[in-house]
């Protein structure tokens, strides 16, 4: 018998993480942790190999360069391997193979699957029939629950804690799926929320409902300036074009709100501006060189932080752990 087991174990080896919801606040806490121990790691400043022997699916049926590349990184960064799919066009499915056939077949292939697919619900049908864990990379409108793993720990570098922070969500947030989880990880953490949306892309109400069973404060405001005024973040989003059922109902609000230095007039200097990426407009180039911006940042910490979270999923278990 060596070390008593740690005092709040970490049981996320061999689990799904379809929606932010599958984790506790304790499990993220931990994630975040281990996100800033692997920032020298992520940097190749130091090496580490605990996927030595692991390989791990990414199949990504939907766009995507950040969230494949800095999976791919962060695998390759742990001593483990790839493989890929990033253009469906390229595989069965285009001959008619469903995605249970897919997915069932790439977990006899691969320790973990890293899963992108325009379906919401496509991340949780994945679940079911794999062997092996699914990461949900983004399931259509519904979860993106390894992008608020990033997010949080953005706001976390620049402010030391999450609770008390005042976040403004602005964008698409009816179809954007990135806020749907990180507005349910804000509420966890017991930060403070004011949506602005154009009113057709408001928050839906069965997303907004949780907030409020979490004790969250939670307000509505209309005028991007105003919102900002009293700030800590901004989180920023794209307008996500490829979900609307009809061309016509993007363009009136395509271009609607846009970030820039006369926004930011309005803002506390301590205030940072996120955005998963890509931007499409939403923020002007003007805003990079100002020390507001932390979108390059929150991109980069994608790779300690997936990293975390690829080697509690799959690394060796601890001590007493599952
Ligand atoms: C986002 C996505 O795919 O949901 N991008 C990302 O993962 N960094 C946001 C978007 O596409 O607008």
């Amino acid at each position: 018998m060596g070390a008593p087991p740690p005092a709040r174990r970490m049981a996320l080896h061999g689990r799904d993480v379809i929606s932010i919801r599958d984790l506790s606040r304790d499990e993220i806490e931990e994630i975040l942790a281990a996100g800033r121990r692997m920032i020298p790691y992520a940097e190749g400043a130091k090496v580490t190999h605990p996927l030595e022997d692991k390989i791990v699916a990414m199949a990504f049926f939907e766009p995507s360069t950040r969230t494949r590349l800095s999976f791919e990184s962060a695998v390759q960064r742990l001593g483990g391997r790839c493989i890929t799919i990033a253009d469906m066009s390229a595989t069965s499915m285009r001959k008619g193979e469903s995605l249970s056939d897919t997915i069932r077949m790439l977990s006899s292939y691969a320790d973990a699957i890293v899963l992108r697919h325009p379906n919401e619900g496509s991340a949780r049908l994945a679940a079911r029939v794999s062997e092996r864990p699914i990461l949900n990379a983004g399931d259509g409108a519904g979860q993106h629950p390894t992008q608020t793993l990033l997010d949080l720990a953005t706001m976390h570098e620049a402010f030391g804690t999450l609770s008390g922070l005042k976040v403004v969500l602005l964008g698409d947030l009816k179809y954007g799926r990135t806020v749907h989880s990180l507005a349910y990880a804000l509420a966890l953490f017991g930060a403070e929320l004011v949506l602005t949306a154009p009113p057709s892309l408001a928050l839906p109400e069965e997303l907004q409902a949780p907030l409020e069973h979490l004790g969250a404060r939670v307000t509505r405001e209309a005028d991007v300036s105003r919102a900002v005024a009293d700030a800590d973040v901004l989180y920023v989003t794209r307008i996500q074009k490829e979900r609307f059922p009809d061309e016509t109902e993007y363009r009136k609000v395509a271009g609607s709100y846009r970030i820039d230095a006369n926004v930011l007039a309005h803002a506390k200097s301590r205030l940072i501006v996120m955005h998963p990426l890509p931007r499409a407009g939403e923020i002007a180039p003007e805003v990079d060189a100002t020390p507001h911006a932390a979108y390059f940042r929150q991109a980069f910490l994608a790779v300690p932080v997936r990293m975390a979270l690829l080697a509690a999923v799959l690394g060796e278990p601890r001590r007493g752990g599952r």
